[in-house]
């Protein structure tokens, strides 16, 4: 029988990867897309214009939030699986726009999932939940499947009714629905506003000379951080099982803002000299005395996640998952591809330029 899987928020870091995986294991893979005033499909550019476009990978406009949308394509896509990764995914964006957040986040995923019962309920179901949903209460740390929720924002809060709408339907009506609690997953697709990727960027921004520094919010907090290809892998594993359940990905290892900032600046040879606390913090290049890092109250949030460590056991017992890229290989990733695009060189050009 044709694999066909259904990807909302296909565009989106995750959905392109999880495309091209699906795709590489001979699935047909649709996927939805919303309608912009520009394209914004360069995730998957290279998708479409391969060989796959139209022949096994199909683009549906559409907004999950729409319910007669979500009933029409479920009924004419007739998928075997639903990965839904569509939402508006930043935590400090959904304080400005908490309701919206509750609609795209929360409410959509129930819509789905009714859309999926009412056409037969037979597909399986992947519900992107994260590790947001623990609050980051440090003495949680670290955090499984037993780990009890305290959301911090109106995202954490949206996801915490998808996460247990995608429970309830797996109770009620047997249907196959597991919820994945992702911790930070990144790339060098990344969205540019979120704290790596903003890094990243900034880094090779001032090598090239168009950016003077960095400006952060809440550099103390700590996120365990895994590579998104990895973590891809994990979601289709989750449909792959006897029966359905919940599984914690995560690195199990876990770093401060600070930290990354470091390493990423340590790519390239740089190291950070700190002086000052909270918001007069500031980092300069040890060697010149350049400054290169500050903080902006502007990024502080109205309640902050401290502390996501993860404990993703449960998925490597029985899963048999594993992440291939490690903190270190994930920030040389990051760097190495930002560096590349904004600045036309890689670490080892910059390193050479700097001790000539
Ligand atoms: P992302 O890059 O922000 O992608 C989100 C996707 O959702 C985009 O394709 C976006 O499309 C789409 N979308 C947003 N609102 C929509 C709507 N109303 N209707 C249809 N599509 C909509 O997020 P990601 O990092 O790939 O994450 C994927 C999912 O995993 C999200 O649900 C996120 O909350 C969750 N998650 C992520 C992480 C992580 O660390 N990355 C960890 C745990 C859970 P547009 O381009 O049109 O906005
Ligand atoms: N975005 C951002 N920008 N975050 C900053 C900044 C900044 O300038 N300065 C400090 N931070 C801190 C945030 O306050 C947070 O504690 C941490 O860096 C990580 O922020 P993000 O990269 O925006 O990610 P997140 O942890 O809030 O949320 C991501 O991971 C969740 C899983 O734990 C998103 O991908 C969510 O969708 C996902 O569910």
């Amino acid at each position: 029988m044709q694999n066909i899987a259904l990807i909302t928020g296909i565009n989106g870091q995750d959905g392109s990867y999880l495309a091209e995986f699906l795709l590489e294991r001979g699935y047909e893979v649709h996927g939805l897309l919303r309608r912009h005033s520009t394209v914004n499909t360069s995730r998957i550019d290279h998708i479409i214009k391969s060989d796959y476009h139209k022949i096994k990978f199909f683009l549906h406009f559409g907004d999950v939030t729409d319910s007669s949308n979500m009933m029409r394509l479920i009924a004419e896509i007739r998928p075997t699986e639903v990965y839904n990764l569509a939402a508006q995914s930043h935590v400090g964006i959904s304080f400005e726009v908490p309701e919206y957040t509750a609609d795209a986040t929360g409410v959509s995923t129930l819509k789905l999932l009714e859309a999926i019962r009412v056409n037969g309920g037979n597909c399986r179901y992947y519900q992107a939940s994260t590790s947001e949903l623990f609050g980051g209460l440090p003495e949680t740390a670290p955090q499984s499947e037993t780990t009890p929720f305290f959301p911090k924002s109106p995202y954490g809060v949206a996801k915490l009714y998808s996460y247990w709408i995608t429970v309830n339907y797996r109770e009620s009506y047997n249907m196959y629905a597991c919820n994945g609690i992702l911790f930070n997953h990144e790339s060098p697709r990344r969205g540019e506003n979120f704290v790596t990727r903003k890094i990243t960027l900034a880094i090779a921004g001032i090598i090239a000379g168009t950016q003077e520094k960095l400006s952060l919010g809440n550099m103390n907090a700590k996120r365990d951080w895994g590579f998104a290809g990895d973590y891809v892998a994990a979601m289709w594993l989750m449909l792959r099982q006897s029966k359905p359940d919940d599984y914690v990905i995560a690195t199990n290892e876990t770093h401060t803002v600070r930290e990354f900032v470091e390493a990423a600046f340590a790519e390239l040879s740089i190291e950070i000299r700190w002086q000052g606390t909270g918001v007069n913090e500031k980092g300069y290049d040890a060697e010149t005395g350049k400054l290169l890092v500050d903080v902006n109250p502007e990024f502080y949030r109205p309640a902050e996640v401290e502390y996501l460590w993860g404990d993703s056991t449960k998925a490597e017992k029985e899963l048999g998952w594993k992440r291939n890229v490690d903190f270190k290989g994930l920030v040389k990733m990051m760097v190495d591809a930002d560096l590349q695009t904004v600045a036309g060189m890689t670490a080892e050009d910059y390193k050479r330029g700097r001790t000539d």
